[in-house]
């Protein structure tokens, strides 16, 4: 779906380039945008930069919904910090996916018309304030799981967007987390709501990580390019293994009771996600994909005036520019 999208590039299944190119991922080398690619790696690249830059993009959408709600001045500042990052997480990605050659209007258009993906998690509703909570924690602490090992990632644009992603992702993580200590701490029903919002989210937070090894179509490509740096389900215990004792620190039970230490293994055995929901959140029928299609949509389509007057202001710009040469 993306062949019509970046430039077809000579000598593409010439073994000896390609062997050259396999050699430069080996050695750690960084590809930049000007260098010759395989059309195999622009197109993944193109297709995880653009699919991570719309999670950024719809990701603000269920902590918007309680930005006007926050429980304090404090939090309401906090809250509006994070989701204005969330904003320039997306348009780092944004920019490193157009060195590939695609502009971010096509990426937009294909979000809209569903020919893109953006992370499921964002497809659950954010009902109570703990959930502003169990977000940070669990859902900015399940990105930073995956996005600290991709500041290593073959391609130099992507490699440096994460550098600036991960620092400020890990004030997302803890602001979270502060929210549910106070929570968790708190009240009864305070508590109640957070293990609440921890029951609600666990699941879909270890779906961030993709399918099971198993069924995960890129992951082997995507290693051997190192667009990806570890498998789905590595990642996955890693979270899990972080995640646990941080859940018993607030008092909260994580709703999986067959979670065990393995000592064998050096980490938990825990239940895997039930992955008919997943797939079924990722065919359009999660609790609020159509809601945040629609919010992607409104914006688009409001915001078509301001990329008309501007573009027509650049051309403007470029005649002068000319005509005064
Ligand atoms: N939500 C939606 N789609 C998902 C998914 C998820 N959680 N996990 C996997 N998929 C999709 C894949 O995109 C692929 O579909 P496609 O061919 O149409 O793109 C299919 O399921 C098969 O999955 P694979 O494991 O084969 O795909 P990948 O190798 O691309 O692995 C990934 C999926 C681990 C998400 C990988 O793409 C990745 O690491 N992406 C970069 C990080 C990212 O996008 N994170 C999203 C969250 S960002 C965020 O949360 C913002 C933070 O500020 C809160």
């Amino acid at each position: 779906m993306y062949a019509q999208m970046v430039k077809s590039d000579v000598g593409q299944d010439d073994p000896a380039r390609l062997a050259a190119f396999q050699a430069r991922i080996d050695a750690g080398e960084k590809i930049e945008p000007k260098d010759w690619m395989p059309e195999g790696y622009r197109k993944t690249l193109i297709r995880q930069i653009g699919q991570h830059a719309h999670s950024e993009i719809v990701g603000q959408l269920p902590e918007g919904n309680w930005i006007t709600r926050a429980p304090s001045l404090e939090r309401k500042a906090i809250l509006l910090a994070k989701v204005q990052d969330e904003a320039g997480h997306g348009r780092y990605l944004y920019c490193a996916a157009e060195t590939l050659g695609v502009s971010r209007d096509a990426l937009t258009e294909m979000l809209i018309d569903g020919r893109m993906k953006y992370s499921s998690i964002f497809n659950y509703p954010t009902l109570t304030w703990a959930d502003m909570g169990a977000v940070g924690w669990l859902v900015d602490g399940a990105a930073i799981m995956n996005q600290v090992p991709l500041q290593r990632t073959s391609f130099g644009p992507y490699a440096r967007a994460m550098i600036r992603v991960c620092k400020e992702e890990s004030f997302h993580q803890r602001q979270g987390f502060d929210i549910m200590m106070k929570m968790a701490k708190g009240t009864a029903a305070q508590k109640k709501m957070a293990q609440d919002a921890l029951n609600r989210f666990w699941f879909p937070s270890l779906m961030m990580f993709g399918p099971s090894d198993k069924d995960s179509v890129h992951s082997a490509q995507s290693m051997a390019w190192k667009i990806k740096m570890n498998t789905n389900d590595e990642l996955r215990q890693k979270f899990v293994d972080q995640t646990v004792p941080q859940a018993a620190y607030l008092g909260l039970t994580v709703p999986d009771d067959t979670i065990a230490w393995n000592a064998a293994k050096g980490g938990y055995d825990f239940a895997e996600p039930d992955w008919s929901e997943f797939f079924d959140v990722l065919k359009g029928n999660g609790p609020c994909n159509s809601e945040r299609i629609a919010a992607r949509r409104k914006a688009w389509e409001d915001g078509a005036w301001v990329r008309a007057g501007m573009l027509a202001h650049a051309e403007k710009k470029k005649a002068r520019k000319m005509a005064a040469e």
